[in-house]
């Protein structure tokens, strides 16, 4: 059945990157999506229909019903299938099984595993985590240019800057939240932990 392996395998390939859009720490730059998956080309250059990124998660395939077209239980031999994928299986967002939740997390249930890259002090105030998106570092803040080409001077102060810097990181930032999604039996492995940003969350610097 090598038909169905190609196909398995441009799928994760499509998976890898919706996933890796989602769950990456630094917002997506769509002047530089030369990731390392894709190796200085941009995903145009692939064929792919370049998306808003606010899309996101992708939508599910039409798959044709007819039952003939599933793979049999020798095309779904794990040992062969995790070998074909080599390093490419990450054990954190791919199972092969229908994932359990974690014992130690009875309270939460998985909808709700949600990451925030902000942790609060003692004082109660937000502590952004990693390193400030880029967009945010490289903002002017010194003056504002004028429809008639003019610069208007704002006079921030450094500290004021600071202020304005986090208070925007804090706002805009993602608050992935988690999902395991079961692809079917089609798709192998099965089971891809899927990573969105709740609507309204997920506002964009790249325009500045
Ligand atoms: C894009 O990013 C890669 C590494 O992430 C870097 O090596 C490359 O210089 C960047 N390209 C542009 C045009 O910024
Ligand atoms: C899976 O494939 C391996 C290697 O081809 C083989 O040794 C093994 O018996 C297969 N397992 C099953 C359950 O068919
Ligand atoms: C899990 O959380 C979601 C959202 O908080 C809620 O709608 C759902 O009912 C919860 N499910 C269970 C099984 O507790």
């Amino acid at each position: 059945m090598e038909p169905l392996c190609g196909r398995t395998a441009l799928l994760q390939l499509a998976w890898l990157l919706a996933v890796c859009v989602c769950t990456s720490s630094i917002p997506w730059d769509r002047s530089n999506a030369s990731g390392v998956l894709l190796e200085g080309k941009s995903p145009q250059d692939y064929g792919i229909r370049s998306g808003n990124p606010l899309d996101l998660p992708p939508p599910d395939l039409i798959e044709p019903p007819n039952k003939m077209l599933d793979p049999k239980p020798h095309d779904l031999n794990a040992t062969t299938l995790k070998a074909k994928l080599g390093r490419n299986f990450d054990p954190n967002f791919m199972s092969i099984s229908r994932p359990v939740r974690h014992p130690n997390n009875n309270h939460h249930n998985q909808s709700e595993l949600a990451e925030f890259p902000f942790k609060r002090n003692k004082k109660g105030r937000l502590v952004p985590m990693g390193e400030m998106p880029r967009s945010l570092r490289k903002m002017n803040f010194k003056y504002i240019r004028l429809p008639d080409g003019s610069r208007l001077r704002t006079r921030i102060s450094a500290k004021l800057k600071k202020k304005l810097q986090q208070f925007l990181w804090a706002f805009t930032a993602c608050p992935i939240v988690y999902r395991w999604k079961d692809l079917g039996i089609r798709f192998w492995p099965r089971y891809l932990k899927e990573g969105h940003c709740p609507p309204g969350k997920n506002i964009l610097f790249n325009s500045f």
